[in-house]
């Protein structure tokens, strides 16, 4: 066959009846009548049903009748328009088929692990999908997963928001840049993966958790717009919207303020989620870090239902109910939602018995006070201590009407109070099915603190090269500290962290005092990040940017359960790969090869073990191979050696070393004078060498 001619299968429609068409493809499908099989075939493009019927084409019928699933194939035969009643209305194709006249096995499959097709033979009949096989198998087997025309279509799609991003950052003049892989940490809160070196034995390069700081670079280098579809790698607890490694849409610009930021990135936003038909609402709107607090106990707000916070702690400043006496008076607060309308579903014994007593708690709050209106009044076990004023207040401040049922949490601590009153509204709106599907809620969420507390000092809460909102803080004052603010911003939908970015510092010294108030001594800063904070000496000027997770746009925009399925070969979900058992342990000759195997006090080398390895080992330690041919005269030369050898040791001596260490000395040749060449002088000399070190270059541990 000649696969020039060939049609995708997923094209063919009514008006080609009549053609004589060449297709190949995967069975999909089979159904054996007997006189006639009947078969899908699918291609990247879709599917359609081939006929092999005997009376039209015998010769057909021994390679049609080994057909089986997932065969790869190709078919040749005259497209006709199906029979009456026969369509088949689940496939594009479902008018059409093709009456085979040849058929080609181009090579069979083994029986498979699960099943592929997702289509139906006859109309109406639905198969399980992808969610009905273990993750784990899927993994495994992905290449066959991937088959899947669901599986197929996501990656379609992430290839078309792809060319997106590409096609709209060149034309807002942006210049996309590649920075490296093999680089030195770049701090974004995880853990790095380390990659040994062999060359520098016990040095290591780290995989970069983003490009943060090579963008900054490229900004001080005066590219003034870049971007990347870049990998990142994160060792950090996985979750379901996280990976080991995943890609960001990456990008910086110089002379910019965050307003150019905003309108960029909605632009870009919008057009990505039109690839999925998804219209999103403009202009995106903002909230301040501490209004998402205040309001939802969230810094990603799902802005998809209400169940706003309400603050209720002035309500009940004079109370007589000693819990929350008691709190407030410890400097705590009192926030509630209105759950308005559910006081059918939430009964009494679902306020106390399941949420005070079990949800809550396991939210990480010591208990809830619930209330539900009813007959124009509050009702709940612990009303009757409220005064008729703060009684009137609540209804008041929580627009509480009849059937509303009331949540609300006291604590000490403020965080607390967020944090659990938080978790409890995605509880409550998810339990009552409060979030609506198909709706795009976006939001810039602005105004982030530049520090958070640890317990022993401050730590970056997003990165530390991002700027302070004012640059006249004490660096030594933990208070003023946890006080500032910053220039950063996240670019959040429907409850999820979409990106993050930020206005970055280009003044050097305030680098240096957000280190400084880092707990970084000058030399943590050097050693970690003096290429960075020397480049900022030579005219960095004002820039900042973002970085979008890639993966979880794309599976947001598809609607998929995990960025796993729009990833394709992810780690599963304990940062496993099933498809290639990655990570895998290596050999003692790889680990000895990068300085990374601890002998534990044995004497032995790899490989020593064994008689007759000598000249592999001595080969390998020397790192110079060794030919066949020269193995006797090697072999030779070194049982000459151990004899010498052996003769030394029988010598009687008092146990000192053989060997002497002599002075470095530069005798010149007679008859010359001893002078500086001055290439050394101009560094010319020493210009090619791998590694420097002063003066000198670093040859291999064996020369020396
Ligand atoms: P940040 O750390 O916020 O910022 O990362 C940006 C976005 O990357 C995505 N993301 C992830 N996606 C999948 N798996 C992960 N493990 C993972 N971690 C992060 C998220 C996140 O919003 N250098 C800064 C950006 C900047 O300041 O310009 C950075 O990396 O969607």
């Amino acid at each position: 066959m000649n696969f020039q001619n060939r049609v995708p299968c997923g094209s063919l429609r009514p008006v080609d009846a009549g053609r004589m068409v060449q297709a190949a493809g995967w069975v999909d499908a089979l159904r054996d009548h007997g006189e006639v099989i009947f078969a899908h075939l699918r291609d990247r493009s879709g599917i359609v049903q081939v006929v092999f019927d005997w009376n039209r084409a015998p010769r057909l019928r021994e390679t049609a009748r080994g057909l089986k699933e997932e065969f790869c194939v190709a078919v040749a035969g005259t497209v006709v328009e199906r029979m009456p009643g026969t369509e088949n209305p689940s496939l594009e194709t479902g008018d059409v088929e093709i009456i085979a006249t040849d058929l080609t096995v181009l090579n069979p499959a083994k029986t498979l692990p699960f099943l592929i097709s997702e289509k139906g033979m006859t109309a109406g009949v639905e198969l399980a999908g992808p969610g009905a096989v273990a993750e784990d198998l899927r993994l495994q087997y992905r290449y066959l997963d991937l088959r899947r025309p669901s599986m197929q279509d996501h990656f379609i799609k992430r290839h078309r928001i792809v060319k997106r991003v590409r096609d709209f950052l060149d034309e807002r003049g942006f210049l996309e840049i590649e920075t490296p892989v093999l680089t030195k940490s770049t701090p974004e809160g995880a853990r790095d993966y380390l990659v040994p070196s062999r060359v520098h034995p016990g040095h290591f390069y780290a995989l970069p958790q983003s490009p943060q700081l090579f963008k900054q670079l490229l900004m001080i280098s005066g590219f003034e717009r870049y971007f990347q579809i870049v990998r990142c790698f994160r060792d950090e607890d996985l979750r379901p919207n996280r990976q080991p490694e995943f890609t960001q849409i990456d990008l910086e610009a110089s002379f910019i303020d965050e307003e150019f930021i905003y309108e960029l990135m909605e632009e870009l936003t919008v057009r990505m989620f039109a690839v999925g038909g998804i219209e999103l609402p403009r202009p995106f709107p903002r909230m301040t870090y501490r209004e998402a607090m205040d309001t939802t106990g969230s810094d990603r707000p799902d802005l998809r239902f209400g169940l706003r916070f309400v603050e209720a702690t002035d309500i009940f400043r004079n109370t007589n109910y000693a819990i929350f006496q008691k709190i407030i008076q410890a400097g705590g607060c009192v926030k509630g939602i209105n759950v308005k309308g559910q006081s059918d579903v939430l009964s009494k014994n679902v306020l106390q018995n399941e949420y005070a007593k079990q949800i809550v708690p396991s939210l990480g709050g010591k208990g809830m006070t619930w209330m539900r209106v009813a007959g124009g009044n509050l009702e709940s076990n612990i009303v009757q201590f409220f005064s008729e004023a703060e009684r009137q207040e609540i209804l008041r401040r929580f627009e509480a009407e009849e059937g509303d049922v009331l949540m609300l949490i006291a604590d000490p601590s403020y965080a607390v109070v967020t944090s659990v009153l938080g978790k409890l509204r995605l509880h409550v709106a998810e339990r009552l099915g409060l979030i609506p599907s198909n709706t795009y809620c976006p939001l810039w969420v602005t105004e982030f603190p530049l520090f958070e507390p640890t317990e022993d000092w401050v730590t970056s809460c997003h990165h530390p090269f991002t700027a302070p909102d004012r640059v006249d803080f004490d660096p030594r004052n933990r208070d003023e500290l946890l006080s500032l603010r910053s220039r950063a911003y996240d670019l959040v939908m429907n409850g999820e962290e979409l990106g993050g970015g930020s206005i970055r510092i280009h003044d050097k010294k305030v680098q240096h005092k957000v280190f400084e108030a880092l707990g970084l001594t000058p030399e943590d800063i050097a050693g970690k990040f003096g290429f960075f904070v020397q480049a900022l000496e030579y005219g960095a000027p004002p820039h900042g940017g973002i970085a979008l997770g890639l993966d979880r746009v794309t599976a947001m925009i598809l609607g998929t359960a995990s960025i796993r399925d729009v990833i394709a070969f992810p780690k599963n979900r304990s940062a496993y790969c099933p498809l290639t058992q990655a990570p895998a342990p290596v050999t003692r000759q790889q680990l000895a090869e990068l300085g990374l195997l601890n002998l534990g006090g044995e004497t032995v080398l790899p490989g020593m073990e064994k008689e007759g390895d000598i000249i592999d080992t001595l080969s390998w330690v020397s790192r110079i191979g060794v030919v066949e041919s020269e193995r006797s005269a090697i072999h030779a030369a070194v049982r000459q050696a151990e004899r010498l050898a052996e003769k030394i040791q029988a010598i009687p001596g008092d146990g000192e070393p053989l060997f002497a260490v002599i002075d470095i000395t530069q005798p010149p040749r007679p008859g010359t004078e001893a002078r500086i060449s001055p290439f050394v002088q101009s560094g010319e000399l020493l210009k090619n060498a791998p590694a420097l070190k002063g003066d000198y270059f670093k040859v291999a541990n064996i020369l020396e």
